[in-house]
């Protein structure tokens, strides 16, 4: 079959036009790709969930975004989309357009092949918007989603743009009095002269994190140990976002904590932590590099070694950081542990790696939620989900 097409529902499968969701196997439209620098990371993860979800109760289509934002058929088979010997995936203008519905009434998902409508138009019960940084966890698509009325799978549109925004996120952490460590905000624009540099540096100490506010995987993080370095951190920063977190470094292990969104009333459940070890000094931090192209120089060590009495905290903060942004669905609560015990959030990701090899899946693998299993609770946790204002 030509992966690109929708596969036909005439297989004796009911479609929509029968009548509810429940009557007929669930449509499930897994979206990838997108406009921001985390675009091959988000196929990598698309391979994962192609690859793992129960086509036997799904029905799948792919659906990949341009980096010019373009919306497409994309090859379905998961091997088309892994990161290998280096190579990153990209999702390719195919030369169709897939449109979301425009109203209420229909979960209709129209397809343009070069410039005409294809048949046959199906209907999407769930999205899986399976997208990193700006213009896809940052509410964005998510708005487009509520304005199609069609469930999708995570955060909506509030909580997904104050994960994404390392400020808002902040503010909303510690105004729900979370523990987060000192930093300033550089608004878009704003020069940074030496006056800004000493203030800076006088306030946070070296060395300091910069950062772009809204980003993901790293990219335009800088440590800074010389304030001579900061004006250049910034303008790598700013290559992603005109505005720029500028952060006091902290002294702790890197541990990371899974949420699910909890069933059917019930509260939201944390997995065993997992923490991040870099081995390899040649990564200062935890970089691009490290995360993604460099496996022998980190070490993800899942469950994390810690006491039972620091699982207990950071999952008490990771479920209450889940709840004081609002999250839906699923989220990653990244927090360092201090020496003395103490839990510092660093962030939250309304939309973590979700490769079988990410940190997220492998935290639920040892507290007893497989990948597939996962992946399943995620459609079925959006598909019980009302649709409007919840
Ligand atoms: N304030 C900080 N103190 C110490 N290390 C930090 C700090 N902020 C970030 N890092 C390091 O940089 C990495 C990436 O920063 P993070 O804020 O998680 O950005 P991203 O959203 O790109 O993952 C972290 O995993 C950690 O290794
Ligand atoms: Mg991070």
């Amino acid at each position: 079959m030509d992966a690109t097409r929708i596969p036909p529902a005439d297989d004796g499968t009911p479609t929509h036009r029968d009548g509810p969701a429940a009557a007929r196997r669930p449509r499930v439209m897994v979206l990838f790709g997108g406009r921001s620098g985390e675009h091959a990371i988000s196929c990598a993860t698309a391979g994962g969930v192609l690859r793992a979800i129960d086509r036997e109760r799904y029905d799948v289509v792919a659906v990949g975004i341009t980096r010019a934002g373009q919306w497409v058929l994309a090859d379905d088979d998961p091997d088309h989309w892994a990161i290998r010997d280096g190579r990153l995936p990209q999702v390719e203008d195919t030369s169709t357009h897939v449109l979301l519905p425009q109203g209420t009434a229909d979960r209709e998902v129209q397809v343009l092949r070069d410039g005409r409508l294809e048949s046959p138009l199906e209907a999407v019960d769930v999205v899986f918007p399976l997208l990193h940084g700006p213009f896809g966890e940052d509410g964005t698509v998510q708005g487009l989603l509520e304005l199609a009325d069609v469930r999708y799978v995570g955060s909506g549109v509030l909580a997904s743009a104050v994960g994404m925004d390392k400020h808002m996120m902040k503010l909303v952490l510690a105004g729900s009095g979370l523990r987060i460590g000192p930093f300033r905000v550089l608004p878009a624009g704003r020069t940074v002269d030496a006056q800004t540099v000493d203030t800076v540096v006088a306030e946070l100490g070296l060395p300091l994190f910069v950062k772009p506010a809204r980003a993901g995987s790293s990219l335009g993080i800088s440590r800074v140990e010389d304030p001579a370095d900061l004006p250049a951190a910034v303008a790598e920063a700013r290559e992603h976002d005109p505005k720029v977190i500028i952060e006091a470094a902290i002294v702790g292990r890197e541990i990371e904590c899974g949420v699910l969104g909890g069933r059917a009333g019930s509260p939201p459940r944390a997995s065993l932590p997992g923490e991040i070890v870099v081995t390899d000094a040649r990564h200062a931090f935890y970089d691009f590099e490290a995360k993604y192209l460099d496996e022998a120089g980190v070490t993800l060590a899942c469950p994390a070694e810690l006491a039972p009495d620091v699982v207990a905290r950071v999952q008490d903060v990771a479920v209450r950081a889940f709840e004081a942004v609002g999250c839906e669905g699923l989220a990653r609560v990244d927090v360092f542990v201090r020496e003395d015990g103490e839990v510092v959030v660093n962030e939250i990701n309304t939309m973590p790696g979700f490769t079988p090899y990410s940190m997220y899946p492998r935290m639920w693998e040892v507290s007893g939620l497989g990948y597939d299993e996962l992946v399943d609770e995620l459609v079925s946790l959006a598909l019980e989900r009302p649709l409007g204002l919840r």
